[in-house]
């Protein structure tokens, strides 16, 4: 399945703190990761993201508090609250995402498919729509 989804990853147990990790090569690791970057300090009601993305895949990950992930194919919304360390939340090409709803202190990690480029983004939902219906078209 290729689809937007939460990824299960490896959660050691202990009593000393718990410890997740990801490696390229696992088999729920659903692309080579090129990039990491982390959103942080968001202040109190701020939005974030609010774009697609041509090529680029990401996983994105909760490393402390909580927040939501708007998935947008151009006919549905999915909302994803991601909360735990030890979820990735699968994002394909091709998809409106934005994040909302972050809470005091949160950390956003996304790990990223391709370098930064910024021309790999698309940042006017109309645009985005047009986009999806020309690929659909093309299929
Ligand atoms: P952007 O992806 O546009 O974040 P958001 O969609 O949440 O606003 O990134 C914000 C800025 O950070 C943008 O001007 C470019 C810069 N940036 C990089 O230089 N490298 C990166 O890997 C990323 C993700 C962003």
């Amino acid at each position: 399945m290729n689809g937007h989804r939460i990824i299960n990853l490896r959660k050691i147990a202990d009593k000393r703190g718990n410890l997740s990790f990801i490696e390229e090569n696992s088999e729920e690791m659903p692309f080579d990761i090129r990039r990491v970057y982390w959103i942080y300090d968001v202040p109190g009601g701020e939005k974030r993201g609010g774009h697609a993305f041509k090529e680029n895949e990401e996983l994105i990950v909760s490393l402390s508090g909580s927040f939501d992930v708007i998935l947008d194919d151009g006919r549905e919304k999915y909302r994803y609250s991601l909360s735990r360390s030890y979820y990735g939340l699968y994002v394909p090409k091709g998809l409106w995402r934005e994040m909302d709803n972050f809470s005091t202190n949160s950390v956003c990690m996304i790990l990223s498919s391709v370098d930064y480029d910024p021309s790999d983004y698309i940042r006017d939902y109309e645009e985005f729509l047009q986009y999806i219906g020309n690929r659909q078209h093309c299929l």
